[in-house]
């Protein structure tokens, strides 16, 4: 039976620390800022985006919220951006995705200062973190790798297995896991025997947004498993990528839904909000 990695508890040591960090640039009259854009009514996002400001007010960190309208035009959202981008009192710009079809997400992520983007979905953030030499993590994987650290397994020479392909979990955390010198297959919806490739994993990382995908026969026995799924269920319930009961069987650790991954992917944007502060006060000098 798996040991649960307690999310919860892990993101609580981590936002005690960004506390005293914060408080830390207070006393060098630096205050770290967050804008949070949140635009239309998209019901996964309005949570999202109401535990990222209650996450800054228990750290410190001062936030600003604007939402708008679901019809807000592509011109307007960059204006915006333009705005947050000259304003001294904020270091860090996080706009939710997704946006609403009328407006191209690349086009406003580009738009970001790198310098504010963090989310780490700004191109000269992703290629930074492709060869290594980063300002920000990206959320979800740098809060998976603190996850993992707090199995103790060793990641070195390892086989990872990351189920799914997208530029927010999955490509950028495959990165991570080679920069620790894992051995890392992704896979997608495209990948021929994806219950052979997960059997392998000692680490396998999901990331797919299908309710209960990886099932206890793909599981090798004692892996870590991280789930990165958050589903809505018909009957209202939360549950991951992973069938917990059956996977917990296998593994020898596993994350759970909700209290995994969710809380670690916001302490980790309220550690890059504090860099975020720290370099826009170096770079205002
Ligand atoms: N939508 C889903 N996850 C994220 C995230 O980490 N950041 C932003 N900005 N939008 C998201």
């Amino acid at each position: 039976m798996a040991q649960t990695i307690n999310g919860k508890q892990v993101s609580q040591r981590v936002k005690d620390e960004v506390r005293e960090q914060a408080l830390k640039l207070h006393e060098q009259g630096i205050t770290p800022g967050l804008a949070v854009v949140i635009v239309g009514d998209n019901p996964a996002s309005r949570v999202y985006v109401n535990s990222k400001k209650k996450a800054c007010s228990e750290v410190g960190i001062y936030s600003e919220e604007y939402a708008l309208p679901q019809e807000t035009t592509q011109e307007e959202l960059l204006k915006l951006v333009e705005e947050l981008n000259q304003k001294e009192d904020i270091s860090g710009i996080l706009v939710q995705l997704p946006l609403p079809a009328q407006i191209d997400e690349k086009t406003i992520i580009n738009a970001i200062n790198p310098n504010k983007d963090v989310d780490a979905f700004h191109p000269v953030n992703v290629g930074k973190i492709m060869i290594g030499d980063y300002d920000f993590l990206p959320c979800t994987p740098a809060g998976i790798m603190d996850l993992i650290a707090e199995t103790g397994v060793e990641i070195e020479g390892k086989n990872c297995v990351v189920v799914g392909r997208s530029n927010i979990v999955g490509k950028p955390m495959a990165m991570l896991m080679l920069h620790k010198n894992a051995t890392v297959t992704i896979t997608h919806s495209k990948t021929r025997n994806l219950k052979e490739i997960c059997q392998q994993a000692d680490i396998l990382i999901v990331a797919i947004g299908k309710a209960n995908f990886i099932t206890g026969e793909m599981v090798k026995e004692g892996a870590v498993v991280i789930d990165v799924g958050m589903n809505r269920l018909e009957d209202g319930k939360l549950c991951g990528d992973v069938e917990f009961a059956s996977a917990s069987q296998k593994a020898g650790f596993i994350t759970p839904v909700p209290g995994g991954v969710g809380p670690m992917t916001i302490a980790t944007l309220m550690r890059n909000t504090i860099k975020a502060a720290e370099l826009n006060a170096t770079k205002s000098k």
